[in-house]
């Protein structure tokens, strides 16, 4: 049987002629969170960006057994949720209420079940006072945690997360990881934040110029010191 996340000899080159993905190959079970970490520029926002195909490189991914290619773009982008770094780049809507149930709306379901998604994610992410707000008049970590909330609402297999606990006061990152500890889904996970990977991911993969340079459970690539050095994480 396929892994849930299946990628093979993938290869990305910007079309600056920036090679940003050379040779990656790594399999996510179903319930598997990982972690990616790496230094700036090492590749893993680039990475993120092929498991729901808004780049596309050479080589094969798969997801639940589907390969990631036009035909199938509508229904991998169902399975994988993608969180971007700047909630701004996720938040377009006059309220909170209309940016989660966007992707509901697109998927046709009827009124109430439209709002039932809605609220379950407000409360998932705990906003649920905040449906009649403007995106646009939130603290970071409000928009953050709304952010999340328009992709629970899709009810994807698959969460992908960069950078989530950047720019967090402490509280709000406490917070964050404790809701990310409760989701059920599959988590791939880009960050800086060892803390977050010690607390929730058992997996962990360090890119290094777009390469993947160790993949291996988090707790023992966390005791390696010099590794971590090496590529910045300490
Ligand atoms: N749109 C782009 N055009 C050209 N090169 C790009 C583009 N986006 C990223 N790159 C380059 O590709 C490489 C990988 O970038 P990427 O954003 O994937 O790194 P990252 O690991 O996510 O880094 P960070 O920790 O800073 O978020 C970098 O050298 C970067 O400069
Ligand atoms: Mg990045």
């Amino acid at each position: 049987m396929d892994p849930l996340i299946l990628i093979e000899q993938l290869n990305y080159t910007y079309p600056d002629g920036k090679v940003a993905l050379q040779d990656i190959s790594l399999n996510v079970n179903r319930g598997e969170k990982v972690a990616i970490v790496g230094a700036n520029g090492a590749g893993k926002s680039t990475l993120l960006l092929h498991i729901n195909g808004v780049l596309r490189g050479k080589g094969t991914i798969r997801v639940d057994g589907l390969e990631c290619n036009t035909s199938n773009l509508g229904l991998i982008r169902a399975k994988v949720g993608v969180v971007f770094q700047n909630p701004d780049d996720q938040l377009f809507s006059i309220t909170v209420y209309d940016d989660i149930a966007y992707g509901p709306r697109y998927q046709g379901l009827s009124r109430e079940e439209i709002d039932q998604r809605v609220n379950k994610a407000l409360r998932a992410v705990q906003m649920d006072a905040f449906g009649d707000r403007n995106p646009y008049r939130l603290s970071g970590g409000e928009k953050k945690r709304i952010a999340i909330a328009t992709v629970l609402s899709m009810d994807p297999d698959i969460l992908v997360f960069d950078e989530p606990t950047a720019g967090l006061d402490p509280r709000a990152r406490r917070e964050l990881i404790q809701l990310l500890q409760t989701l059920p889904q599959t988590l791939m996970i880009a960050t800086h934040d060892l803390d977050l990977v010690e607390l929730l991911t058992e997996r962990m993969i360090i890119m290094n110029n777009g390469r993947i340079v160790a993949d291996g459970p988090a707790r023992l690539l966390l005791k390696e010191e010099e590794l971590l050095l090496e590529h910045g994480l300490k």
